[in-house]
């Protein structure tokens, strides 16, 4: 690979990828919103490989992003940058934000990469990090479930699209990872991932694998590929009334 380009780099599962694709001596662009941790991360691994970083705001400086894809023509593009939180759909106030992150940038820089790519005759893979809380409707966790559902639904139709030019579009819908994002999405009122986590290492190392067979929807864990599969067996309004239990004693810490 010549070049790969990972949003969210900072993050738990960001790092983690970067980290692996290092030790592959593959060339990094990474991008977050914190320059200070992007130049940590980026100083750590420049032993490994070539790292290039710029910090911006998926919200409010995607063109620069954008700009980037076109300059730099990455031919694998992992739009790994996400955040999702808790909370019922009339109190939180981020859900155009989720929305603007999650659909909005993935959807953009998809697009620019395709563009891109093609435009030099080049193939190319872009991996698009969804999650398997989009194949449900969790209560209190609306958004960042139905933006995750449109990311498996965009990439599955755009890989069909773009695979007879060489470029494909995979998505994987991990389980839990042990990152900070339950963290963020619960204003840090909860602390640790409980329940059936995965940590952010072997994560990578499955999406790893997904990109070399060139798998086009992954589910990153054999316990959510069971609860995904065997969840049509239950009335969904139960369903969501247990999910809905779990993501509220997230907010209120009591459990
Ligand atoms: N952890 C899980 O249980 C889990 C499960 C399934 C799917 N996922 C998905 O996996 C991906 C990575 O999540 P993670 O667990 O690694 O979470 P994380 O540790 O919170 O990392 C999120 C990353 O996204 C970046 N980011 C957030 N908002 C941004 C913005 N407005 N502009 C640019 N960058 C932004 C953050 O960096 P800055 O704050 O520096 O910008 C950070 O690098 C996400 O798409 C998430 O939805 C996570």
């Amino acid at each position: 690979m010549r070049l790969a380009f990972i949003s969210g780099a900072t993050g738990g599962l960001g790092r983690a990828l970067a980290s692996l694709l290092a030790a592959k001596k593959i060339p990094l662009f990474l991008t977050a919103r914190d320059p200070v941790n992007l130049q940590e991360l980026a100083n750590s691994l420049s032993t490994q490989t070539h790292v290039e970083w710029v910090s911006a705001n998926l919200i409010s400086e995607l063109p620069l992003i954008l700009q980037v894809i076109e300059e730099k023509t990455p031919d694998l593009i992992i739009n790994n940058a996400g955040f999702g939180l808790y909370g019922s759909v009339d109190e939180l106030n981020e859900h155009i934000e989720m929305i603007d992150v999650n659909v909005k940038a993935l959807v953009a820089i998809t697009k620019k990469a395709a563009q891109t790519l093609k435009a030099m005759h080049q193939t190319g893979t872009i991996l698009n990090i969804s999650s398997a809380a989009g194949y449900f409707s969790i209560p209190y966790f609306a958004t960042y479930c139905a933006s995750k559902a449109f990311v498996r639904i965009f990439s599955e139709a755009v890989d069909e699209e773009l695979s007879p030019s060489g470029i494909r579009v995979l998505v994987a819908c991990p389980g839990q990872i042990n990152t900070p994002f339950c963290q963020r999405a619960s204003k840090g009122e909860w602390q640790y991932p409980k329940g059936p986590s995965m940590s952010p290492e072997r994560t990578a190392h499955l999406l790893w694998k997904q990109i070399i067979r060139g798998k086009r929807c992954a589910i990153i864990d054999l316990r959510y590929r069971l609860a995904i599969t065997l969840s049509v067996l239950f009335p969904k309004k139960w369903l969501q009334k247990k999910l809905a239990a779990t993501i509220l004693k997230r907010i209120k810490q009591d459990d």
